[in-house]
C-alpha cells in the first residue's frame, strides 16, 4: 500500500486487538518518529505496551479499548505547535496504515496523567494518537461538498481537485473540516484553519494530505 492509497484506507478506529506492534515495525516507526522531530523541532515519542493513557473513564466514554501503543505529540511550546504536531503526527499515521497497523488522534479522550510521556522545560504535549492492530477498519466519514471548503475563482487545475480529493479524506477534530484553500491568482495555494477546537492541529494534517495529493512539485504554499 502507498501513501495514496493509505489515506484513502485510512479511518479513524477505537477498538485494538491483543496484537502487540512487532519489533521490525517498531524501529520503521521509531526511524520516522526521529525523521519527523528533526525536520519539524519535534520531540514525538512512540510509546509501546502502556495501556495506562487509555485506562480512564473518558477513553471508556469515547469508547477506545485495548489501545497499548500511542504517539506522544510533544514540542516547543510556541505558536507553530499545533499545526507541526498535525503535519507530521499525520505523516505518522499514514506510514502506519501502510505497515498494517490502524490510529485515531485523540485531543481529548486519554489521561494526560497516567501517559508516560517525558515533557521537558518549555515543552507541551499537544496531543496523542492510538495506535495498534484494529478490531475493524473504521468507516469513511461524512464530508463538506468541496465547493465549501476551497475557493478557485477563475477554474480549478487538476492538481488542485486532486489535493483537495485527498484533504478531505484527512482526520478532523470531531468531523470538523473547519479548513480552507484558496489558489491565489498568483498560482499559490493558502491554506486557512477557520475557528473550532483543535483546527489548527487539522490545518497541518489537511496540508499534508493536499501536499501528497496536489504533488509538492506542482505548487508552493502562499505565507
Ligand atoms: C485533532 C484531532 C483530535 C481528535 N480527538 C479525538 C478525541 O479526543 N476522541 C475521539 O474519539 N476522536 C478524536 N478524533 C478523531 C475524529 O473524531 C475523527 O478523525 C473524525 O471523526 C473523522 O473520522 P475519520 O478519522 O474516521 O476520518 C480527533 C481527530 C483529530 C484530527
Amino acid at each position: 500500500m502507498d501513501v495514496l492509497e493509505a489515506m484513502r484506507a485510512r479511518h479513524s478506529v477505537r477498538q485494538y486487538l491483543d496484537k502487540p506492534i512487532p519489533a521490525d515495525v517498531a524501529a520503521a516507526l521509531r526511524a520516522e518518529v526521529e525523521a519527523c522531530n528533526r525536520e519539524g523541532d519535534l520531540n514525538i515519542q512512540l510509546v509501546t505496551d502502556e495501556p495506562g493513557a487509555f485506562d480512564c473513564a473518558m477513553a471508556k466514554y469515547g469508547s477506545f479499548s485495548g489501545v497499548c501503543n500511542y504517539f506522544a505529540l510533544v514540542g516547543p511550546d510556541d505558536d507553530g505547535l499545533e499545526e507541526r504536531a498535525g503535519y507530521y503526527g499525520e505523516r505518522l499515521v499514514i506510514l502506519a496504515q501502510t505497515l498494517g497497523l490502524n490510529t485515531c488522534w485523540v485531543g481529548l479522550t486519554f489521561s494526560k496523567k497516567k501517559a508516560h510521556i517525558q515533557v521537558g522545560p518549555g515543552e507541551k504535549l499537544a496531543l496523542v494518537i492510538a495506535l495498534g492492530y484494529g478490531a475493524t477498519q473504521g468507516a469513511p466519514h461524512k464530508d463538506k461538498p468541496m465547493e465549501k471548503l476551497c475557493q478557485a475563482d477563475g477554474g480549478m487545475p487538476d492538481w488542485f481537485r486532486r489535493g483537495m480529493e485527498y484533504a478531505m479524506r484527512a482526520p478532523t477534530a470531531i468531523n470538523q473540516q473547519k479548513f480552507r484553500f484558496v489558489l491565489e491568482p498568483d498560482g499559490k495555494v493558502r491554506a486557512e484553519a477557520l475557528r473550532g477546537p483543535f483546527s489548527r492541529v487539522d490545518l497541518g494534517i489537511v496540508k499534508y494530505h493536499f501536499e501528497l495529493g496536489a504533488g509538492r512539485e506542482n505548487f508552493a504554499w502562499a505565507e
